[in-house]
């Protein structure tokens, strides 16, 4: 383990740093920018192709649906119709967690929100944005990170902690971006922490890494999880990258 507080017996969760001198390297951001122009181009066939089939099929059916007579048949095609409106909308959500438009037009507070919304609404776990500063400044690749650090964090939250509440803070202090996503589900272990198999914890250190950030992960009480990301704004400067408000996924 990296960091020996997380073999305290009193630990059930771990703060571990990642490295932080590590340099923003021209390779990795080349390689996370190649990541997203590879999600947009897969939501823009979802979007343009599944999406429109979709409603090509829905219409059709609508049309075979109004020539029928006996009742049980017309139950059926009323059944077909709420599943394309269930496929439309996965489409819908699909292509919005892939391309957040939001984070380009109107910056990481609100695709932030945005995205809490949705998880509500799909998960039934109350998300509460007890803060998200709008008016953040972060090159656009650290944008992008940190919205997708927050979507594996909502991701972990419904897979794992069985919780009924999750509670969103983004802000800015000093020199550093803070993200925290907290939870009062079962909370997590070290050997949590240190699965094999698991690569969501380990994908978000990679993508601080490459800024230079850190990575902790608190118990809350009376339980739960905190998990708090800071990306300081200095290291993610010097990439090199364009400032913007918000962020523009490739
Ligand atoms: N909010 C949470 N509450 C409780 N346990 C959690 C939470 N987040 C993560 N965990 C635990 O930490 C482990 C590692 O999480 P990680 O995201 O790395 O992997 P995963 O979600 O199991 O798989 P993957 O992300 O690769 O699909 C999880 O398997 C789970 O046991
Ligand atoms: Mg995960």
């Amino acid at each position: 383990m990296a960091d020996a507080r997380m073999n305290s017996p009193t630990m059930n969760a771990a703060e571990r740093p990642t490295k932080p001198s590590a340099q923003p390297n021209a390779l990795a951001n080349h390689l996370a920018a190649a990541r997203e122009e590879e999600r947009e181009r897969i939501a823009r066939d979802l979007h343009d192709i599944l999406g429109g089939h979709l409603v090509a099929i829905k219409i059709e059916t609508a049309l075979l649906a109004a020539r029928l007579e006996a009742e049980p048949l017309r139950r059926r095609a009323r059944a077909i119709q709420k599943l394309l409106d269930d496929a439309l909308a996965t489409v819908s959500r699909l292509t919005r967690e892939l391309r957040p438009g939001i984070l380009k037009d109107f910056g990481l507070g609100a695709a932030i929100e945005c995205q809490a919304e949705d998880f509500a609404q799909r998960t039934g776990i109350a998300c509460r944005i007890v803060c998200a500063d709008h008016d953040i400044q972060l090159p656009q690749h650290a944008a992008v990170a940190l919205f997708r650090i927050f979507q594996e964090a909502l991701t972990n939250v419904c897979k794992h902690a069985q919780a009924s509440q999750v509670a969103v803070r983004l802000t800015q202090e000093g020199d550093e971006v803070l993200l925290e996503v907290s939870d009062n589900g079962r909370g997590l272990t070290a050997a949590d922490i240190d699965k094999p198999r698991a690569f969501g914890l380990r994908g978000m250190r990679e993508r601080l890494d490459e800024l230079g950030g850190r990575l902790e992960l608190h118990p809350c009480h009376p339980s739960g999880t905190r998990l708090r990301v800071a990306i300081p704004l200095a290291a993610a400067e010097g990439s090199g990258a364009e400032r913007c408000k918000g962020a523009q996924p490739q």
